[in-house]
């Protein structure tokens, strides 16, 4: 054993050695591509926050999805602004809500593309807090019932998997009885199983139009130096019949995902959040580092940590460049 007989360089010494040793590729296959979708018609408004991402009107989001599905990038992840808030975000729901038109639109355009949505209320809501509020605090159990609402309404529009991102206990059980009950058996929950109370939201915030207007979702997103707590999040939401769990953020986050991977044998998704994709963009822009090539690598780190889906807004460029 050991020197000379084991020289670990003879792998690498070359550009094909490298590709026939290596343990970890990204594939178009695992990408899900993040659109904002908001009241208009023919918008397409660079959001300030975040390079390269757009508020679309329903029209014009289903003409990037058909791009999206161009590039065999497998789904698209939508978010919603409303036209108007209130303090129970009875928008998310409506028949007629702005997700459920973009849903159908892009199912006219692009049939054979997944639509994930994320089911939360914070954009949706006049205080910007993720569920409703009573006393002062966010009612659980409340607000599990109007997102089950919310689920429920779009996967009468046409979504294929519905992603609650709001971290109340027991949501996804909620959804899955009213998915059940109304015959959208097939329609998949992707639950934000472990979100952590993360500063890196920063920039979707703005494009979203959600930060909360008083406090902080520290009572509901995770504490960020929780591993433990993690699992047990995941469990439950296995349990109340999550058929993909997601871990969030993705970068810090590396060890939560690792775990998960040897514990739970689900699809796991990694959010590759707004604040690791301006990170990241602003270094290229200052010239600090290759865009490409940094890229690349930190999407390679997440799938190598054991994350299945990789959930972000570098999805077109990756897809472009393998
Ligand atoms: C809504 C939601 C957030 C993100 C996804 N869904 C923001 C938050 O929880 O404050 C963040 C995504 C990103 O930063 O890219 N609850």
């Amino acid at each position: 054993m050991g020197f000379p007989k084991n020289r670990m360089r003879r792998l690498r010494s070359s550009a094909a050695m490298r590709r026939l040793v290596r343990e970890t590729s990204l594939s178009v296959d695992d990408f899900v591509y993040p659109l904002f979708v908001r009241e208009g018609e023919g918008l397409k408004e660079p959001i300030k926050s975040m390079t390269d991402c757009f508020h679309f009107s329903p029209d014009t989001v289903a003409v990037e999805a058909a791009e999206v599905a161009s590039l065999r990038i497998p789904a698209v992840l939508l978010f919603g602004l409303p036209g108007k808030k209130d303090d129970i975000g009875s928008e998310a729901w409506a028949e007629n809500g702005v997700v459920q038109r973009a849903i159908r639109e892009i199912k006219k355009a692009a049939p054979q593309l997944l639509v994930i949505t994320d089911v939360c209320l914070c954009g949706y809501t006049d205080h910007g807090h993720c569920g409703v509020i009573k006393d002062g605090k966010i009612d659980n159990d409340a607000t599990c019932e109007l997102l089950a609402k919310v689920a429920l309404a779009h996967a009468q529009a046409g979504a294929d998997i519905v992603a609650p991102s709001d971290m109340m206990d027991g949501r996804v059980k909620y959804i899955r009885e009213a998915l059940e009950e109304n015959d959208f058996k097939d329609v998949a929950i992707m639950s934000y199983a472990a979100k952590f109370a993360s500063a890196f939201y920063g920039p979707f915030r703005d494009a979203a139009e959600s930060a909360p207007s008083f406090g902080d979702r520290k009572s509901y997103q995770m504490d960020v130096s929780n591993s433990d707590q993690a699992m047990r999040e995941i469990a439950l939401d296995i349990a109340e019949g999550a058929d993909i769990v997601m871990v969030k953020p993705a970068l810090p986050y590396l060890d939560i995902i690792c775990r998960a991977r040897q514990r739970f044998d689900c699809p796991i998704a990694a959010y590759n959040v707004s604040g690791e994709y301006m990170m990241l963009n602003s270094a290229a822009d200052a010239g600090l580092l290759d865009k490409q090539a940094a890229m690349l690598e930190m999407l390679t780190a997440i799938k190598r940590a054991g994350a299945d889906i990789l959930i972000t807004y570098f999805a077109k460029d990756v897809a472009k460049r393998i």
